[in-house]
């Protein structure tokens, strides 16, 4: 006899996004996703008009993924939402939802991290999708977070090594804020490092205290000094060398993840090799991992575009294994801003 199929409903206002999504076992059948508009004027998410814009489209998104996944409400066997890591006044408006529509149609919650969420969207089945098996280590790099994590199973999760400072989203848009780029300005950055020389500038690597660590901040540092002294000798320096000075800044970033993650495939000897997160829909990172599978004999993971950036089907999928492992949230749970693996 075939098992009844599992509905979740998946809830994702961690930051400036408002997702959601259904999920039929570990199909999707709806994501939807209302970015914020408002924060690029101000440079960065402003978090007080975050949780406002929340609070308008959180109704209207959930009721779209329903009617687009194409079940009833009452179908729903669970609703899984975003406990934290995040912004507080975001997080609570999609918590709050999730529980009380989970109260009004008697089901359980799913309480989920958003940082394993991101991981776990490797396990989306779609068509052609690459799904890896345990153990594998994955690189989450967002504009909150950057780690290198090793997954024994779907809860499993080992930091191997993480930043000390920025993430290496926020890299990205600091250095092009500096270059007058919108926000967010990774996407921007990666956009025009496709036309420049990449060996064009140079910027420092950082070093750490465990090697598996990351460092931004004197990347940001660096381009900011470089920038300031080279507009002094020529105003017109940054439109002159733009597509060159992010192919160089994207080239040291791409530089320094890899080399970090080839020190923990050496370490591990685990060879199946993921990326997540927002950053991971960049193309150097992108290029960089096909060409790590085939001189270093990796086996790459790269997600689809739209469960890269912050998006409701991956707390969907993360829900599914909650949901599989009878690991269901109590009705008076609570957000929380910070949160660990
Ligand atoms: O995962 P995400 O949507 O939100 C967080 O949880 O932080 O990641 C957003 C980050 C931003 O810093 C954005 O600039 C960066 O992902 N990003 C990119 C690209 N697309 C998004 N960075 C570099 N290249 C891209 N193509
Ligand atoms: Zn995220």
């Amino acid at each position: 006899m075939q098992e009844k199929p599992v509905y979740i409903l998946a809830i994702e206002s961690s930051c400036d996004d408002t997702g959601a999504a259904v999920l039929c076992n570990n199909k999707v059948l709806s994501n939807v996703i209302a970015g914020q508009e408002i924060h690029a004027k101000y440079g960065g998410v402003v978090p007080e008009l975050a949780s406002r814009a929340h609070q308008q489209n959180i109704v209207p998104v959930v009721a779209q993924a329903i009617k687009e996944s194409g079940i009833s409400k009452n179908q729903l066997d669970a609703i899984a939402f975003t406990q934290g890591p995040g912004l507080m006044g975001s997080l609570l408006v999609g918590v709050s939802f999730a529980k009380s529509l989970a109260m009004a149609l008697n089901i359980p919650l799913l309480a989920i991290n958003h940082m394993q969420a991101h991981v776990l969207a490797h396990f989306i089945e779609y068509e052609n999708s690459k799904i890896p098996t345990f153990s594998f280590l994955c690189l989450t790099i967002s504009g909150g977070h950057t780690q290198i994590v090793k997954l024994t199973d779907y809860f499993s999760f080992e930091i191997l090594g993480q930043t000390i400072d920025d993430a290496v989203g926020e890299a990205f848009d600091k250095s092009a804020k500096i270059l007058g780029l919108d926000y967010p300005g990774g996407p921007f950055v990666d956009k025009y490092a496709q036309f420049g020389n990449p060996l064009s500038f140079k910027f420092p690597y950082p070093k750490t205290k465990n090697p598996l660590d990351f460092s931004f901040s004197g990347l940001k540092t660096a381009v900011l000094y470089f920038i300031q002294k080279k507009v002094k000798e020529n105003p017109d320096f940054i439109t002159q060398n733009r597509d060159d000075i992010c192919a160089s800044i994207q080239h040291t970033i791409i530089n320094i993840l890899m080399t970090k993650l080839e020190l923990a495939v050496t370490q591990t000897g685990i060879k199946q090799v993921a990326i997540a997160g927002g950053v991971s829909a960049n193309s150097g990172i992108r290029k960089a991992l096909q060409q790590a599978e085939t001189d270093l004999g990796w086996q790459c993971f790269v997600p689809k575009f739209e469960y890269t950036t912050d998006n409701a089907a991956m707390i969907g999928i993360a829900g599914y294994y909650a949901y599989l492992q009878n690991n269901f949230a109590a009705n008076d749970s609570v957000a929380k801003a910070r949160m660990t693996l």
